[in-house]
């Protein structure tokens, strides 16, 4: 009987703390100040970022990374979850990647992250991947084997523009706002096996705006579960958000999109979605399309 009594204590006990932590207000997230990192302004930030990026990651209740305002070199970092809680990286600054396509690695773009849930970016900052003195260089329109860039060390563009032809990975990021003289690619794309993205307070453009896919080139590609784009503007792109898959593409998933707050100025296509995402035709547009889930709104 004791030991009874024992363990309805022990559960009414239980049951009360439940009760305060649901009635307490959420914990602030924990702060990881890249800064604290060993992250300056006179050189490339990307081991302080990877190393905030490790701490964050491995928190179990919610972390913010904050890239502080001021201006930044980054490498090419890829932050790779899973994470045990939700992360947001906020970066206020401006980040600018090497303009020397010699200095880029093949391998990655210049920044993933991947396989993060719940993961949001934030803060208004700019991402400037000084791709103009390479995109000159690009030469898909002609070439139908620009996206495996054999020259990468003398003459080819840097790797960050592959993700047109090989949209793998959770979230490449390159050029937006002011910055983004050159012409063509995404402000963002987003490519397979993703859940829950947000998007707050970007502004793009000119370039292509915001996208998920391309998709369904290439077989297996997971779902696309959750992106929210929020209060995010679009200036003089040619399109704002943006869903593209392949013809004949191999089946995939797609749902749950939310945009929210959009304000596009002199944008051609505000919305767009493609199920026949052919660029510079190099596919053939008349072979039938498998079933592609439209997005919800
Ligand atoms: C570099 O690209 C050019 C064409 O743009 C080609 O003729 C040349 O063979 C390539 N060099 C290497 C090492 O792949
Ligand atoms: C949207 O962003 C602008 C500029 O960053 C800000 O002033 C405004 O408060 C934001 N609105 C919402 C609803 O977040
Ligand atoms: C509108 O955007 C185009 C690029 O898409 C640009 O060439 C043009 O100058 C812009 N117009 C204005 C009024 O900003």
């Amino acid at each position: 009987m004791e030991l009874n009594i024992k363990a309805s204590f022990a559960f009414l006990l239980l049951f009360l703390a439940r009760l305060s932590d649901a009635q307490t207000p959420a914990a602030q997230p924990a702060v990881f100040d890249i800064t604290k990192y060993g992250a300056s302004s006179n050189g490339d930030i990307s081991k302080a970022l990877l190393d905030a990026f490790k701490e964050a990651c491995a928190s179990t209740s919610p972390s913010t990374i904050v890239i502080p305002k001021g201006t930044f070199e980054m490498a090419q970092v890829k932050l790779q979850g899973p994470c045990k809680a939700p992360l947001e990286l906020q970066v206020q600054a401006t980040l600018k990647a090497n303009a020397d396509p010699k200095q880029l690695s093949a391998d990655i773009e210049w920044l993933t992250v991947n396989y993060i849930d719940r993961f949001t970016l934030s803060g208004g900052g700019i991402f400037d991947g000084q791709g103009k003195a390479a995109w000159s260089q690009n030469n898909c329109k002609d070439s139908k084997s620009c996206g495996n860039l054999p020259n990468l060390t003398s003459t080819a563009p840097p790797r960050k523009h592959q993700h047109r032809w090989h949209p793998r990975g959770a979230i490449e990021q390159c050029e937006h706002h002011r910055l983004c003289h050159w012409h063509g690619d995404d402000c963002i794309s987003i490519g397979d096996e993703l859940e829950r993205l947000h998007i707050t307070r970007v502004t793009c453009g000119p370039g292509h705006g915001i996208s998920v896919g391309s998709l369904g080139k290439t077989p297996g590609e997971k779902p696309v579960v959750g992106v929210y784009v929020k209060n995010c503007t679009f200036i003089n792109t040619d399109n704002g958000v943006r869903v593209k898959t392949w013809p004949a593409s191999h089946q995939g998933v797609v749902t749950d999109l939310h945009y929210e707050d959009i304000i596009v100025q002199n944008v051609t296509n505000p919305i767009v979605i493609d199920q026949v995402y052919c660029p510079y035709n190099q596919c053939n547009k008349d072979v039938d399309h498998a079933t592609t889930t439209p997005p919800q709104r």
